[in-house]
This record gives C-alpha cells, structure tokens and sequence, in this order.
C-alpha cells in the first residue's frame, strides 16, 4: 500500500489526491536498471561494512537480477499504489528476497541520492548515443560537402547576395557548431563523472559505507565531494538541456536555409522523396517537413530548459521536491532529439544541390564589388577612395541594367581611369573565392584544410 515506504510515523496512508499527485511512475520508471544497478552496489557497500553476510548478499545479489530480468520483460511493472521506481522496486526486492532481507537494502542511503545518481547515469548514457547521432550528422555534411568541393555559391549577409563562397565552406559552417556540441557533451562528461551514491538523504551516511566502491562500480571517476551538493544540485540536469537546445537551434539554422533552398525562388536543393512529404490535397506539392519538424522542435527543446532554469532558481538547499520537475523535460528532450537526429541526417545525406543554379546566381546582385574595391586596394589605392569608386561603378552598372563582369572596357574607364581592363581577372566567382585564401577563409585550398582539421577535431573527441 501506498506510504509503505514510511508507515511507522503515520496513522495512515496518504490521501488518495496527494497519491496522484505525488506519483512518478510514468516516467521515471525508465531509470529502473539504473535503481537495479545502484542498489547491487549498495548491497556491496554494505556487505564490505559487516551489514549483510557473504551469503545474504549472495541471495540480494540473486533477487536483484531476478527482479532486473522480470523488469526487462516486464512481468514486473509499476502497480498504482507505487509512488516512484524506487518503492515500487522495493516491493519487488521483497516479494522476490523476503521482508527480512529485502527490508535491509535501504540501509544508508536515500531516495534522494539515489535520484540524483540514476538521472546522471541516465544522462551520460543518452549523452553517449546523442554524441554518436552527432557524428552521423557531421559525416554526413562532410560528405555533402566533398561531393560538392567545386560549386560556388552566393554567400549571403542579411540573407542579400554578399560574397561568392564555396557550398562546402557554407555546409561546413554548419558543422563547426555541432563539433562544439559534441565536444560540450565531452566535458560535460568529466563534470558529471562523479558520483552522489553515499550522499544519503543530504548530510552523508553513519554506517562507515564505502561510496567510492559503489562509484566505481557504477562507472563513476569519483564520488561528489558534497553530500548537500550531491543531492541538491541539478545543473549537470540543466546542463545536458542546454546542450540539446543548442543542437535544436544548430539543427534550426540550418533547416531554416534547407527551407529556403527547396523554394521554386531559389532552387538550390531537391529534397529526396523518402525524406519529404505530400499535401492531401495539392497533389504537386513535395513539402520539406523534416526542416521544419527541426525549427519546430528546437523551441521545445528550448522549452524543457528554460523550465528546468525555473524550477530550479528559488530552491533552498538541501533536496526539495521540486526537483522530481526536473526528469520530464529532460527526458522530453533526449527523445526528441534522438527521433529527429536520424531524420535529419537522412534528408541531409540525400540532398541533392542545384550547383548550376547556385553558380549562376553568385555573381549576381554585384556580389563581386568587394574584389573590386580589393583589386584596387592592391593597385595602391587607399580603401576609402577604392570603396567610394566601386561604388559609383555598382551605381553606373545598376542604371544601365548590367552586371560589373558585363561592362566594357571604355565604361569601366567613364567610371574612374583606375579600372584598367586587368580589373577583370577578379571579376569571375572562381577568381573571388580563391583569392580569399587567408586562414578560415572560403578558398579552395582553405576548404580543403578545414576538412581535415575537421575530421580530426570529431576523432579526438
Ligand atoms: N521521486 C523523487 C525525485 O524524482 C525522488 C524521491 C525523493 N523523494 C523524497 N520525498 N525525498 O526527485
């Protein structure tokens, strides 16, 4: 019955709306190998401080990996008098070991560093598979990217034509972020590796229990150095949200632009079939859904962690019930990512890019002027002068409809005797974007680097 977990001091069992309330079964239950996986410890912890013989941990040990095997194939479930994974697990521990035995596992720890432990083994396992969908991610624009290494398109500032880039230096620019949240999962990792097992309910434990052994056991480097910090702080929790709304508003940006491509205005990209969508009525349409299914979930994930910061900011030390608030989100958003990271990489994998139309349009809209006023730079001219005359020769090109690669050599001179005919050699795309060969920058050979010091930048994490 409900309450079991405290009947001594209470005359009876809670009210059935505190009951409902009160109860987490419906989504913590997910952490119950990791209970199963403490209280083994646990059970160890104890027996190596006199507290259970050789044999009875021999039979805890036992009834424990019958409870985690009926767990698995769920003969064993949560009941409705269950308040959380934990009751209900001790429920199980006893019908399966005996109230004798069973009653003896909770000695010297809490529910509350027993949380607080679970959620980080939870979180570093899903970090683990998130970082691993990452990295398919990235293989897959880099594929894009060198599938592509020629194509030159319009690079753009406040989405006008600004510069001619290359594709691959534009899809790699998306993939310097995700390398960081890759490597932001990496050294979230070092700071999560502790563990709170041992913490007990805030102030530590008196049975002499040795919590290193239950951290190593876990796969924990070390045990927390804080036992009210153990099980009161939750913002490695808050931390692991940010990371994934930080991949959501990565993935965002870059469907946003996927979005745009696959309009008929711009046409820069076909969407695969099995990665896009039909209309019930509009039988021509072939829509980008999975882009937009990214933006869409990237103010979710945004969500979960700003609710998270909210439940957290007024919590007075130690454990507060409160923090049961911060599994939901939390795990809202590692499903969410881990279903849409392989749709995403898919529709990237399978993007097939317009390099023609690209190409076509990147000269347009005088996005070569800055070569210009470059040249003349080169040419000795100071870059105030050489930024005021490229300007009279877009005005000149502008009124009289043609683009600055169009006009003659005499209406170059009419606009200033400086843009001798030699102007021209950086008046192609190619000879713009080759020329931008500082480091970082947009030039083949730049590109070809940065590739390379991508793929080592993903391998050492
Ligand atoms: N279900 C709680 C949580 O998720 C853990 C149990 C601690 N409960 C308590 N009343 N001290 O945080």
């Amino acid at each position: 019955e409900a309450g079991s977990l405290w009947g001594g001091r209470f005359a009876g069992g809670p009210a059935p709306e505190l009951a409902a309330l009160s109860k987490s079964t419906h989504f913590d239950w997910q952490l119950a190998e990791y209970d199963l996986a403490g209280s083994r410890a646990h059970a160890r912890a104890l027996a190596a401080a006199g507290y259970l013989s050789p044999d009875e941990l021999t039979a805890m040990i036992d009834a424990l990996d019958r409870l985690e095997q009926a767990v698995v194939d769920g003969r064993f479930r949560p009941e409705e008098s269950d308040e959380d994974v934990h009751s209900a697990l001790e429920r199980g521990l006893i019908d399966l070991a005996g109230g004798e035995l069973g009653g003896k596992l909770r000695a010297g720890r809490s529910r509350n560093d027993q949380i607080a432990t679970l959620v980080r083994l939870l979180l570093r396992d899903h970090a683990a598979i998130l970082s691993h969908q990452l990295v398919g991610l990235i293989d897959a624009i880099v594929a894009q990217a060198e599938a592509n290494l020629e194509a030159i398109m319009p690079g753009r500032t406040h989405l006008q034509h600004a510069q001619p880039v290359l594709l691959a230096h534009h899809l790699l620019a998306h993939c310097w972020p995700l390398v960081r949240d890759l490597e932001r999962f990496d050294d979230w990792g070092r700071r999560v590796n502790a563990s709170p097992y041992g913490s007990g309910a805030l102030a530590g434990n008196t049975l002499g229990l040795d919590a290193g052994l239950v951290a190593s056991e876990l796969g924990f480097a070390r045990v927390v150095e804080n036992s009210i910090d153990g099980t009161a702080s939750r913002d490695l929790v808050a931390e692991f949200a940010y990371v994934a709304a930080q991949i959501g508003i990565d993935l965002s940006r870059f469907a946003e632009e996927i979005i745009l491509w696959n309009t008929k205005e711009f046409d820069f990209v076909t969407l695969d079939d099995s990665y896009s969508t039909g209309s019930s009525i509009m039988p021509q349409k072939k829509n980008p859904d999975i882009a937009e299914l990214a933006r869409g979930k990237a103010g979710r994930l945004i969500g979960n962690l700003s609710g998270l910061l909210a439940t957290l900011k007024g919590l007075p030390l130690a454990y507060n019930r409160d923090l049961q608030e911060d599994k939901e989100p939390v795990f809202d958003s590692i499903r969410t990512l881990e279903v849409l990271l392989p749709a995403f990489t898919g529709m990237v994998a399978t993007l097939r890019f317009n390099t023609e139309r690209m190409a076509q349009l990147a000269p347009q809209g005088f996005s070569l002027a800055t070569d210009v006023a470059e040249w003349l730079v080169k040419q000795h001219v100071p870059f105030r002068d050489a930024h005021e005359i490229t300007g009279s020769l877009v005005r000149f090109a502008e009124q009289n409809g043609l683009e600055l690669e169009e006009l003659s050599d005499s209406q170059l001179a009419e606009v200033s005797a400086l843009l001798t005919p030699e102007v021209r050699s950086v008046l192609t795309i190619r000879g713009s974007v080759e020329s931008r060969s500082g480091i970082g920058g947009t030039a083949p050979v730049r590109v070809a680097e940065q590739l390379i010091e991508l793929t080592k930048r993903v391998a050492t994490v």
